[in-house]
């Protein structure tokens, strides 16, 4: 039996991303093929780790851009496993940045807000002439050991983020997440990590729990949810395309869209009467705003379910999963 004290090990689990990547030049920040290099040469390559108690395992090595079930399976397998070992403390997921904020959003479903699980990448790749993913790396750790730590977070450039809150907003500086108005949980300055205020991580979702890990392991697909963007001159072309193939073949049928409407989730009145033709044949239609910052503040006239603060693709995971537990 492992007491809590004793429970100080740390299990980092590699999936891929930039953080992972190798260019021909070292001045070249772009022009990389991500997810290269093992996990245990990212391990490696910060010599504070050397002797930390941890166990390294390479789940996937992708671009994040190509995430989705597959490596969502392989990866919650994983953190299940470890989760359940009572020597580990906390868990680190490296992790490209362009798809980060979906992974973290599954995992908290999945898991909810027991023992850390710190995702953390890299804007440029790890044969940079300056690379962030080791001090991203080492921050990580420090935020894993940390006692304020629990749930799903992610780390990068010295701020921990929440995993509902957190979204990616900036193509290629280092400092690329944000986390809109609630702002960071804490921030990470030479290895001392300063919170910024509780941490009270979100509950799992509603559907969280084994039956979900079960069903999400299990599926060969997420039930079909479609992200479409309110505009100017939007139609109804789209949603009615949806529902035309979804008749005329069943394993593509359509059951839910979110819309990212303009400002407080208002939706042009050509794509509105499409979506509501979609939900009068039984799909789920969730809104959710385009808008950077804010979220959908409900009124008695919004047209469709809101998406409770969720990003547009935040939220289209939320109804996947909804739909999957259901
Ligand atoms: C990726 O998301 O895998 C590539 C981009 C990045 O990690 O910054």
């Amino acid at each position: 039996m492992v007491d809590a004290n004793q429970a100080r090990r740390l299990v980092i689990l590699g999936t891929g991303g930039t953080i992972a990547g190798r260019a021909a030049q070292a001045s070249d920040h772009v022009g990389y093929v991500a997810g290269q290099v093992g996990v245990g040469e990212l391990v490696q390559a910060v010599p504070a780790l050397a002797g930390l108690p941890l166990d390294v395992e390479q789940v996937a090595q992708v671009d994040s851009k190509d995430m989705g079930l597959p490596v969502w399976q392989a990866l919650a397998r994983r953190i299940a496993v470890h989760l359940e070992r009572p020597e580990v403390s906390a868990l680190i997921v490296t992790h490209g940045t362009d798809t980060l904020e979906e992974t973290a959003f599954v995992l908290q479903q999945l898991f909810g807000p027991g023992k850390p699980v710190v995702l953390t990448c890299a804007m440029r790749p790890a044969s940079a002439l300056v690379p962030d993913g080791p001090q991203n790396l080492s921050d990580a750790v420090a935020v894993a050991r940390h006692t304020d730590a629990c749930g799903v977070v992610v780390v990068c450039a010295g701020q921990v983020h929440g995993a509902l809150e957190v979204v990616k907003v900036h193509t290629y500086q280092l400092d690329a997440f944000d986390s809109g108005d609630a702002g960071p949980l804490a921030c990470v300055e030479d290895g001392q990590v300063r919170s910024f205020r509780p941490w009270s991580p979100a509950p799992a979702g509603p559907t969280h729990g084994t039956s979900l890990l079960a069903r999400l392991l299990a599926a060969s697909a997420l039930p079909r949810v479609e992200l479409i963007t309110s505009h100017a001159d939007a139609g109804g072309g789209l949603v009615r395309a949806l529902l035309a193939q979804g008749a005329s073949d069943a394993d593509r049928v359509v059951r839910g869209i979110v819309v990212a409407g303009t400002g407080n989730g208002t939706v042009h009145q050509a794509l509105a009467e499409a979506l509501d033709e979609a939900e009068a044949r039984g799909v789920r239609v969730v809104l959710a705003s385009r808008c950077a910052r804010g979220r959908v503040v409900p009124h008695p006239g919004l047209r469709f379910a809101d998406s409770a603060g969720l990003s547009p693709v935040k939220a289209r995971l939320a109804l996947a999963l909804e739909l999957l537990a259901a």
